[in-house]
């Protein structure tokens, strides 16, 4: 069994930040998305990994490097064109070869164990096997029609959704997978969709085996997306601190501080992480927040946000919530007359002011 990664795609719904960063690198939790992935599958026994890249392999490459850190083998496989999940399988073909493989989109986290899936069809043998879950959205997802258990249609995206049962960014593939690719036509959006290759198998009589998701599971293609993922991720944190605190200090619940870095008279109540060399001072920083190495918040309150590195954050006026912030940002407080707003912001920003 090897595995394939999918690390292409623009990240349009996480405008500015994938202007300059991969959306399957935003850290989640402090860690990059793609690594939780990689680390279900590295846990499952797989060790031959592919991760298809696009424009932004350089630095999906730099980040997670050669594998050698989860013992297992990274081979980065460049897609011409964002043309569609199926396009990805087809473009990985050479390293794939003939074997089985378990398909991956790296903006997806999932909580059950790849493992047990991997078992799994290791013992049915089945052509396909893909993951569902109830979503109150469908005609966002791919979304497959059961019968008894058996699968008897998929559609992506459909506007007229036949079920609420959304197909979950984790498949199990056998080779013949390849024959059914090479004979598809893209799709309305110019695709070519690994959900039409799957329903071209169940019209071919294969089997297609679905297995109802248990535990929660996030696409985090949007803003409100990744810190939902960043709270499920928290909820489950060690709490440990490596950093050094004051007397005037308070860490509350389950919180992550790391290496060289400095509370001071300030309040963090969990879960939540700080990297590492941060410094905390004057401040409160509330549940489901994650703040990255070297970043700094000085006299500032913030909740249920995602805070990446290099940050400098001082004299918020009033408490950030459910923000997420990109590298090496500034965010201070304009003293003095007149007491006016100044904002220097991307394209595709956006700011919420009270
Ligand atoms: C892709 C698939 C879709 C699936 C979804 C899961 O959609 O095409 O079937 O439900 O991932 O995240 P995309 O993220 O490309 O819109």
């Amino acid at each position: 069994m090897k595995a394939l990664i999918l690390a292409g795609g623009t990240g349009s719904r996480l405008r500015p930040i994938t202007y300059s960063m991969a959306k399957q690198l935003v850290p989640v939790a402090n860690k990059p998305v793609i690594e939780y992935g990689i680390e279900a599958i590295a846990h499952a026994g797989v060790t031959d990994f592919g991760i298809i890249v696009g424009d932004t392999g350089p630095a999906v490459e730099k980040a997670v490097g050669d594998g050698s850190r989860w013992g297992i083998k990274i081979t980065y496989i460049p897609q011409s064109a964002p043309l569609g999940l199926a396009h990805a399988v087809a473009t990985a073909k050479p390293f794939l070869g003939d074997d089985d493989f378990v398909m991956y989109l790296g903006d997806n986290l999932i909580k059950s164990s790849v493992a047990t899936l991997v078992k799994e069809f290791e013992t049915h043998r089945p052509a396909a096997t893909i993951l569902l879950t109830p979503v109150p959205n469908p005609s966002d997802f791919g979304v497959a029609e059961l019968e008894n258990d058996r699968v008897v249609r998929l559609q992506e995206k459909p506007k007229d959704p036949k079920s609420n049962l959304a197909l979950v960014g984790v498949y199990l593939f056998d080779k013949q997978i390849h024959d059914v690719i090479a004979v598809l036509k893209p799709s309305a959006r110019g695709e070519y969709e690994i959900t039409d290759a799957i329903q071209a198998l169940v019209d071919n009589h294969l089997n297609v085996r679905s297995h109802i998701v248990e535990g929660w599971w996030k696409d985090t293609g949007t803003v409100d997306a990744m810190l939902e993922a960043n709270r499920l991720i928290l909820e489950d944190l060690e709490p440990s601190n490596d950093g050094a605190q004051d007397e005037h200090s308070r860490i509350e619940g389950r919180v992550r501080v790391g290496r060289g870095s400095i509370i001071e008279n300030s309040v963090i109540r969990g879960p939540a992480v700080i990297g590492e060399g941060c410094l905390i001072k004057d401040s409160y920083i509330g549940p489901f927040t994650a703040i990255a190495d070297h970043s700094r918040l000085v006299s500032t309150e913030i909740e249920n946000s995602i805070v990446m590195n290099d940050c400098e954050i001082q004299d918020a006026p009033s408490r950030l919530a459910s923000c997420l912030i990109g590298r090496g940002v500034t965010i201070r407080h304009q003293k003095g007359m007149p007491r006016t707003m100044q904002l220097v912001l991307g394209d595709s920003s956006s700011a919420a002011l009270p």
